[in-house]
């Protein structure tokens, strides 16, 4: 089985649906470490409830964001973590946990990227008033949500459509997709040339 180290700094839903695919035998892996920059993040409680070992690690602890990550790879390290899921982690992510686990860090973003890239994706998409928008999950790389992409999900804007509504259908799709994408990594399927993912049989 492969370790996952989850980051988060909310509520945990996707986490919660990585854990649930995971204790189901759908993901060959299992959540060894929960790691937030909140300390109460929602996500951490889940985590503790599961058994899991989680951790807060408080950024303002750290002079600079360098050795706020060093720490962060110090306990993925410790938990002998192959693989890390950003899951609402509300941070930029540097050039220190991108070094220790190149291409081994991937993201799920509430948007069809390259659309609406950043915070808040699912208000960007409500008022800048596309019909569709969705969810990506996407290896990181040092820019902003833009690394190569792995999954994506479509989902319908309706015209009663409150950010709220549309937030949740989206959030339903990510719930499938992330823990698809994580799957897909741990049995090895997931093979990136440039910026394309291709998908082995
Ligand atoms: C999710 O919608 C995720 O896609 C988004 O934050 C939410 C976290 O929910 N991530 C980003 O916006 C990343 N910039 P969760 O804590 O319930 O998984």
């Amino acid at each position: 089985k492969i370790n996952l180290g989850v980051l988060a700094s909310g509520r945990g839903s996707n986490l919660q649906s990585i854990m649930d695919a995971c204790g189901a035998g759908q993901i060959p892996a299992r959540v060894a470490v929960v790691i937030s920059d909140n300390s109460s993040a929602f996500a951490l409680e889940r985590a503790r409830r599961a058994g899991i070992n989680a951790e807060y690690i408080n950024p303002k602890a750290f002079s600079g964001k360098g050795n706020y990550e060093r720490k962060i790879v110090e306990v993925l390290q410790q938990n002998n973590v192959e693989l890390v899921c950003l899951a609402g982690y509300m941070r930029l992510v540097g050039k220190a946990l991108l070094a220790a686990f190149n291409e081994r860090v991937i993201n799920i973003h509430p948007a069809l990227l390259p659309a609406f890239p950043g915070l808040h994706a699912q208000e960007q998409a409500w008022h800048y008033g596309v019909k569709f928008s969705g969810c990506t999950v996407h290896f990181v790389d040092d820019g902003m949500d833009t690394g190569p992409i792995i999954l994506q999900a479509v989902v319908p804007v309706h015209a009663s459509d409150t950010t709220d509504t549309l937030a949740e259908r989206i959030l339903e799709q990510e719930h499938k997709i992330y823990p698809e994408a994580v799957r897909l990594f741990c049995e090895g399927k997931l093979e990136i040339q440039g910026r394309k993912v291709y998908l082995k049989e």
